[in-house]
C-alpha cells in the first residue's frame, strides 16, 4: 500500500511538458552556471558596496546596493526554474566556484578599478547567457529562454550604469 502510494507520487513528479528529459537536464545544467555566475557576482557586488571609498562613494555604494538586491532575487528565480525542470539546484560555495566563470580575487584598490572589475564580470555573464539562450530556444524551452533574455537585458543595463558612474 505504502509502495503504491510512493509510485503514484513519483509519477506525479515526472515532468511531461514537451521537452525531453535529456534536454531538461542539459538546460538545468546551463541554468546552474548562470545561477553560479549570479551568486559570485552578488558577493563581489556586495563587497564593492561595503569597501568602496573616495569621491564616488555615494553613487557607487547606492548603485551596487540596487544591483546586489536584483542579483539576490534573480538567484532564487533561477534556482526555482531548475527545480521546475526536474533537477536539483546547486547550493554551495564550492559548487558555485566550480561552475562559475567569474573569478574570485582580492578587491582592487580604487573605486574605478572596482567598478571596471564588476563591469567585466557582468560582460562574462552576458556572454554565457547569450549561448544558453540560443540553446534553450533550440530545445523549445521558451520559458527559460525568456527568463535568461530578461537577465541578459538587465546585465547589459548594469554594465552601462557602472561605466557611466565613472564618466567625467
Ligand atoms: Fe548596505
Amino acid at each position: 500500500m505504502a509502495n503504491a502510494a510512493l509510485k503514484t507520487q513519483a509519477a506525479q513528479l515526472t515532468v511531461h511538458t514537451g521537452i525531453s528529459g535529456d534536454d531538461r537536464l542539459e538546460i538545468a545544467k546551463r541554468l546552474g552556471v548562470v545561477l553560479a555566475d549570479s551568486y559570485q557576482l552578488f558577493i563581489k557586488t556586495q563587497g564593492v558596496h561595503w569597501n568602496v571609498a573616495g569621491p564616488l562613494f555615494y553613487s557607487i555604494h547606492n548603485l551596487t546596493e540596487e544591483h546586489y538586491n536584483n542579483l539576490f532575487k534573480a538567484v532564487d528565480e533561477l534556482a526555482e526554474r531548475i527545480r521546475a525542470l526536474g533537477s536539483k539546484a546547486p547550493a554551495s560555495y564550492t559548487k558555485y566556484g566550480e561552475l562559475s566563470a567569474i573569478e574570485d580575487h582580492d578587491e582592487p584598490a580604487s573605486a574605478a578599478e572596482m567598478v571596471e572589475m564588476l563591469a567585466k564580470d557582468h560582460e562574462t555573464v552576458c556572454r554565457s547567457l547569450r549561448v544558453a539562450i540560443e540553446f534553450c530556444e533550440g530545445k523549445d524551452d521558451f520559458v527559460t529562454a525568456d527568463m535568461m533574455t530578461e537577465r541578459l537585458a538587465w546585465h547589459e543595463e548594469a554594465i552601462w550604469m557602472l561605466r557611466a558612474s565613472l564618466a567625467e
